[in-house]
């Protein structure tokens, strides 16, 4: 596990999209595991910026969503069909039969649930993961106490998640009490994985994530079983970690860095 922290969301965003393009560059073909919520819009951002500018080009490669509300139409603005079309598919040339999210609206979840795992697999698993983090430390809505083997399911969401994504409807009823979601051992199947966190609010989630013990309670710190995560944190995400220093020290004395 690395801990990269940045000063600030721009430049934790532009590391992250970069480790993506290096990605897709040594592999076209590549499977990329996405995230909605507000942490990863720098980065599709960034990755917009790069196909327009520096023509990264996603034709060959194929995506696969975390979550997605249950019972929100793929039309409603807060579905995460629509932000993801939105805030980064529509800007970029991934083939739409490549674009896999969550159905929120099937008839049967647990044989979609079923098939959206086959998917992965069949599409040769994940090759770089993207995930935000909760307040409450959860990673896709793997709220407290999610087994940390868990598969693509249903999940009732804890009121702290209800809480947090109020803030995006026009009130607190509208927010959905349940989402389909990638389990944490969908995710700790992925290659390499991202996780993204700026602000003080996240602070102590980090904290927890990165050095507390590995705990269904903070289902992020499930990441420390995965042999390639990196945590690109901002100094305020960063604020509540004992041994930032020397986070700070190995990026400094990381083989090709440039010198302090
Ligand atoms: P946020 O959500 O990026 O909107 O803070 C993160 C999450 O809940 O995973």
């Amino acid at each position: 596990m690395e801990v990269i922290i940045k000063p600030g969301y721009d430049q934790l965003s532009a590391a992250a999209a970069q480790q993506i393009a290096e990605v897709l560059n040594r592999k076209p073909n590549a499977v990329l595991g996405l995230a909605t919520g507000s942490t990863p819009l720098g980065v599709y951002k960034e990755l917009v910026r790069m196909h327009r500018e520096e023509s990264l080009d996603f034709s060959r490669c194929t995506t696969f969503n975390l979550d997605e509300y249950v019972g929100l139409p793929v039309t409603h603005d807060q579905s995460y069909h629509y932000f993801m079309h939105e805030n980064f598919f529509k800007h970029v040339n991934v083939p739409e039969q490549n674009i896999h999210v969550p159905s929120g609206t099937t008839s049967n979840f647990p044989a979609f649930c079923d098939w959206y795992e086959q998917r992965i697999e069949e599409c040769g698993g994940i090759d770089v993961q993207i995930l935000g983090i909760g307040s409450d430390g959860h990673i896709a809505f793997n709220e407290p106490t999610s087994s940390l083997s868990s598969r693509t399911r249903l999940k009732t969401l804890a009121k702290v998640t209800i809480d947090d994504n109020a803030r995006f409807f026009d009130k607190a009823e509208d927010v959905p009490i349940y989402a389909i979601t990638m389990g944490v051992g969908t995710i700790l199947e992925a290659d390499e994985i991202i996780l993204l966190a700026n602000g003080k609010g996240k602070a102590d989630a980090i904290a927890q994530a990165v050095e507390g013990p590995v705990s269904s309670m903070i289902t992020a710190s499930a990441l420390q079983m995965h042999p390639y995560t990196k945590f690109y944190i901002d100094q305020d995400a960063a604020s509540n970690l004992k041994m930032r220093e020397y986070y700070e020290w190995i990026q400094m004395k990381k083989p090709g860095a440039p010198e302090a």
